[in-house]
């Protein structure tokens, strides 16, 4: 996403069956097309409270010759988006991939997975894989990758990191964060934020909610990984070694959920990222969204779907 954009980049058209059950055919796929409201954008992310739709014309990208990965590791987060923008510089728009990890997340995909190999992660607070996608040829894609690499171990924002030398390499290291979410689970329940900040205020939200989590639920375990080129932390809270993840949810959920997306709002950020609102943040989004944002949206809502028959109990 951090190089092709997010759906709503993406999607250049939609069909739509309204509420009133017509369909709006607004699948031309223009480039430019300035005649009004953008209704596309309405129910892109309306989770289909507003019509269901029922296809798309999406913006396509031609395949890059090659493709590289590389896993790093940082002393810091500070440090991690440092190397954001160095990649960004050396990479251009070659930079499809850019995944920060904490090391706790790591721990988890060595305990669950162990015969996965994690590079680096006992000696770094964060571990970050990198994607280069490279329109000239393989060679190519090294080489921009060693000179970024060299600059930011030159600069100290990576202490170490290797590029992948075969395909297979390449999947592995992505296995490693792919495999995250699945380690977590395996841990046990745990607590999921899905979370947007500003790039450049993330280090400082991550030690303001981190210093919050642990003092007020001490032995908390934070599960700290995401998209950071896109500013989407997932920043999850495991409890306590060794307590009952159920117990511990039932009883801190509702009160780390309030502490964390109030330190999010309080760095202007988002409460949803990616995974949408449905009927779970239903409650969370009619306290930290804007009262005139929700205002409008409600006035929307009830102009397209006045009966309130479309995905009724989501989102509003
Ligand atoms: C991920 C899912 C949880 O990033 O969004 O792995
Ligand atoms: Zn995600």
């Amino acid at each position: 996403m951090v190089r092709y954009g997010n759906t709503r980049e993406l999607c250049l058209g939609l069909e739509v069956v309204t509420a009133q059950g017509d369909i709006w055919n607004g699948l031309s796929g223009l480039r430019k097309d300035n005649t009004g409201y953008d209704l596309r954008h309405l129910f892109i992310g309306s989770e289909g409270t507003l019509g269901v739709i029922t296809a798309a014309t999406m913006r396509l990208y031609p395949m890059p010759a090659a493709q590289l990965t590389s896993f790093a590791a940082l002393p810091s987060l500070e440090a991690a988006v440092a190397l954001l923008g160095l990649a960004h510089r050396f990479l251009n728009a070659g930079l499809t991939g850019f995944e920060v990890m904490g090391q706790f997340a790591l721990t988890l995909v060595v305990k669950h997975f162990p015969l996965q190999g994690v590079p680096f992660y006992q000696e770094a607070p964060y571990c970050v894989v990198l994607e280069n996608s490279n329109h000239a040829s393989l060679a190519h894609a090294r080489v921009q990758f060693e000179q970024l690499l060299e600059a930011a171990i030159e600069q100290g924002c990576v202490l170490n990191a290797v590029v992948a030398e075969s395909l297979a390499q390449a999947k592995a290291l992505w296995n490693i964060r792919e495999s995250i979410p699945l380690a977590q689970a395996r841990e046990g329940l745990n607590i999921k934020h899905d979370i947007s900040i500003a790039v450049s205020r993330i280090p400082e939200f991550v030690l303001t909610a981190d210093a919050l989590v642990e003092h007020a639920f001490p032995g908390a375990r934070l599960v700290n990984y995401g998209h950071l080129g896109d500013g989407n932390l997932h920043y999850n809270v495991q409890a306590p070694h060794g307590t009952d993840a159920e117990a511990f949810l039932t009883v801190h959920e509702a009160a780390i959920n309030t502490l964390v997306y109030d330190c999010v709002q309080q760095f202007g950020g988002s409460i949803s990222a990616e995974h949408g609102i449905g009927s779970l943040k239903r409650d969370k989004l009619a306290h930290y969204k804007s009262p005139v944002a929700l205002q409008m949206m409600r006035a929307i809502k009830t102009a397209l779907d006045p009966h309130n028959v479309m995905n009724p109990g989501r989102v509003l």
